[in-house]
């Protein structure tokens, strides 16, 4: 077996088989961020320059990783970050994902503009770990009412209200690459209700999702529409896209059962700080505010196991990984899919699980702010 075929060590690695197994424009997609990407680079470095600080001779023979969110617990604090169009990815596209993440009792939060329809992914998850659905919220009321019930009604156990994308970052490369789903690709959630509103066909010049959230996602949103929604719906909000403390703290006011503190992968605002920087004074906030009964969730650069102790210990219940999963199901192990997908948690999983044992934490409570250096 040579080098190639060989499974990958680590989520890290995964970028460089996916940019060979992918086209130019899919991997500029998933890959690329705002502007100069400096905060998509910021999440990272940020991550790096933190330093564990391991305590010894605690029992760690049996280490839980396991959290509580929204009242269920997880095995491992990580939920699979919404991210559009994965059948760019791969033919099994979110299918893929939902199997792996039910392989390894993972929840998948599904993206408002999947290639796959919302109910054909919740009918593949697990019982025991129900998908969430990322919300876009559309200039149409009417159906964004519709998708919310739909969500209800086909098992989705939260909704993600992404806050954070009035309009879409400016992204160079989708600009360059004139960005579009190819012919057979739409967003599927939209095909019944909408057709129009399904597809991202070639524009004359740029992005075609750029020009689709101009046209169709409403950038007037305020407070007001997250007590509507959480008026709505039965189902918990959280709010995704949270980088100040004060907005963390209006989250829990106007009724989200927690936020996510994200910059979207660097995709949104660029020289926004990077998450695990912002993280403990957002987390602070709504802990106050929410007398510690709502959830914080971050996301972006979430890389190594030991990133996620960092993010723990800065305050998350649990991160949300991103771009790692669709690397791997680009080109994970065995050729990626479904399988590529479980292999990456696996090993993720397995990171944690080590870190966790020679950091002297036995479980997630262990992780508190005087682990970190
Ligand atoms: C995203 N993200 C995203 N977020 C969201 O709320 N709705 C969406 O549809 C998408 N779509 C999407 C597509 C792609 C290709 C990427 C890379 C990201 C943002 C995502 O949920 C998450 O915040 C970031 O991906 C986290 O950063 P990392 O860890 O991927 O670098
Ligand atoms: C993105 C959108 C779809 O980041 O959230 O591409």
């Amino acid at each position: 077996m040579n080098r190639e075929q060989s499974a990958p060590l680590n989520l890290l690695e995964l970028e460089e088989r996916a940019r060979a197994a992918l086209g130019a424009m899919a991997f500029d997609y998933y890959a690329g961020g705002a502007n100069d990407e400096l905060t998509l680079e910021r999440n990272r470095s940020a991550f790096e320059r933190l330093a564990l600080l391991p305590r010894v001779l605690v029992d760690v023979s049996a280490v839980d990783m396991g959290v509580e969110l929204l009242g269920r617990r997880h095995p491992l604090p990580a939920v699979i970050a919404p991210m559009a169009f994965q059948r760019l990815a791969h033919d099994e596209g979110e299918l893929g994902v939902v199997r792996a993440a039910a392989a390894c009792g993972l929840t998948m939060a599904l993206s408002t503009l999947s290639t796959t329809a919302l109910e054909e992914v919740s009918a593949e998850a697990s019982r025991e770990a129900p998908p969430w659905f990322q919300l876009y919220v559309f200039r149409d009321r009417g159906l964004t009412s519709e998708l919310v019930a739909r969500a209800e009604a086909s098992g989705y156990e939260a909704l993600v209200l992404t806050v954070d994308a009035p309009r879409l970052g400016n992204r160079e490369r989708d600009a360059r690459g004139r960005f579009h789903l190819p012919a057979g690709l739409v967003a599927a959630n939209l095909a019944a209700a909408a057709e129009a509103r399904s597809r991202l066909d070639p524009t004359e010049a740029g992005s075609s999702l750029a020009d689709y959230f101009e046209r169709n996602l409403d950038p007037a949103l305020t407070w007001r529409d997250l007590e509507w929604l959480a008026g709505e719906t039965r189902l918990p909000v959280l709010v995704k896209g949270v980088l100040a403390p004060r907005d963390g703290r209006l989250a829990v006011e106007h009724g989200a059962a927690g936020v996510v503190v994200s910059n979207h992968g660097g995709r949104q605002l660029d020289t926004a700080p990077a998450t695990i920087e912002a993280l403990p004074r957002v987390a602070e906030a709504v802990s106050r505010a929410g007398d510690g009964r709502a959830a914080v969730l971050v996301d972006g650069g979430v890389r190594r196991g030991t990133d996620v102790l960092k993010a723990l210990a800065s305050g998350a219940d649990a991160v949300m990984i991103g771009r790692p999963v669709l690397w791997a199901l680009a080109a994970g192990a065995g050729g990626g899919g479904e399988e590529g997908v479980r292999h990456a948690l696996s090993l993720l999983a397995s990171e944690v699980e080590l870190a966790m044992m020679l950091a002297g934490a036995p479980d997630t409570a262990a992780l508190s702010p005087e682990m970190l250096a």
